[in-house]
């Protein structure tokens, strides 16, 4: 799917982020699989990831980035009337966490879902959100990402458990005089979902009685450089954008080197591309506004900046999204 924004300028007017404050550090993971604090950081790029206390949900460690985010929108609790939680991990099933936090939050007027679509679950929540908003369907919507991965790991399977960590960001999105989101695009390949999977969470049934998450990581790098950089050329092409005119770049933060890859093969400064991949880990749904937060506290999403991002995740899926950062809400 791939669209250009018309009409109706729709932006972002709220961000919000939020982890767990427990940290663990590569020589701490070493103590549950066989690995080294130099492995991790050299084929990763990871130094240190966040990680949920048993008590902790996803509603939990989301609930503060809603707030961050509505407020800094100013948004009445009765104006939000659409909340959207990208999540692969939610509280449970149902009821929802987007239903969930909304009741929280006192978004007595809000349609609420969750919304399934792995790492890129957050840039399929904001397209979603967007078509919402743009159609006058909805007036202001709370979009949050976030996922506690560290809950449905195998924590014997070193190849997987080193890259995971849990964290959510929050946006409030609505219609803005000036800016706003200039298109997107998303993609899926089912024939790939093998290699990054979940079995035994759904209705399906598995021999294996091990519902953990599992991964062909070779196969998953490399879907994510091949689609790294070609959801990113086919927005930016769809809305006559060059590279060079991008200011801020925020890829999904999964691993170093697919970034550098991507960096690379885009042709995009390394100094305008956003990583706290060391910091985090890959947070999957919260990954971006994660990292978008982080532009922010840097000074970076300035009025009028030109922002891309790129997401890629399970399913296997991918999407992208441009934005020029700023304007005020109508
Ligand atoms: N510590 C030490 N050694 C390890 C570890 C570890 N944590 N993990 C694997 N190894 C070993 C392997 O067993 C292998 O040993 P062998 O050669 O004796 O068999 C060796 O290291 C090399 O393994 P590779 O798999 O070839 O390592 P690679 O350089 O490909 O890196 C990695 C593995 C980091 C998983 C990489 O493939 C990757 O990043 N893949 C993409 C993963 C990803 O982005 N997933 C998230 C998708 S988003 C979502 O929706 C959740």
């Amino acid at each position: 799917m791939i669209g250009s924004a018309t009409g109706q300028r729709i932006g972002i007017t709220g961000l919000g982020a939020n982890a767990p404050a427990k940290v663990m550090t590569n020589d701490e993971l070493a103590l549950y699989v066989d690995t080294s604090d130099e492995w991790i950081r050299e084929r990763t790029g990871i130094r240190e990831r966040r990680i949920a206390l048993q008590e902790e949900a996803l509603s939990d460690i989301a609930l503060p980035a809603a707030r961050e985010a509505l407020a800094e929108a100013g948004a009445d609790s009765s104006e939000i009337d659409l909340v959207i939680c990208a999540t692969i991990t939610p509280d449970m099933l149902f009821p929802t966490s987007s239903a969930l936090m909304a009741d929280a939050l006192g978004l007595r007027n809000a349609a609420a879902y969750d919304l399934l679509a792995g790492c890129t679950g957050f840039m399929y929540a904001i397209t979603q959100a967007y078509g919402m908003l743009a159609s006058g369907l909805s007036k202001k919507a709370l979009v949050v990402g976030g996922d506690v991965l560290s809950k449905v790991l195998d924590w014997d399977d070193r190849s997987t458990v080193v890259l995971f960590g849990d964290g959510a960001g929050a946006v409030v999105m609505e219609p803005v005089s000036a800016g706003g989101f200039l298109g997107f695009e998303l993609g899926a390949d089912g024939g790939g979902g093998i290699h990054l999977c979940y079995p035994g969470s759904g209705s399906r049934h598995f021999e294996d009685p091990n519902s953990v998450l599992k991964m062909n990581g070779r196969e998953v790098f490399r879907f994510a450089t091949r689609v790294m950089v070609s959801s990113a050329e086919a927005v930016l092409e769809q809305c006559g954008r060059t590279i060079d005119e991008v200011d801020v770049y925020v890829p999904h933060q999964a691993n170093k080197r697919i970034i550098d890859y991507a960096v690379g093969k885009l042709g995009i400064a390394p100094e305008r591309t956003v990583v706290n991949v060391d910091r985090y880990g890959n947070t999957s749904s919260g990954s971006i506004p994660l990292a978008l937060a982080d532009a922010r506290a840097e000074g970076r999403l300035t009025e009028g900046a030109l922002v891309l991002m790129t997401g890629m995740g399970a399913g296997l899926t991918w999407g992208s999204a441009l934005i020029e950062w700023g304007g005020e809400a109508l």
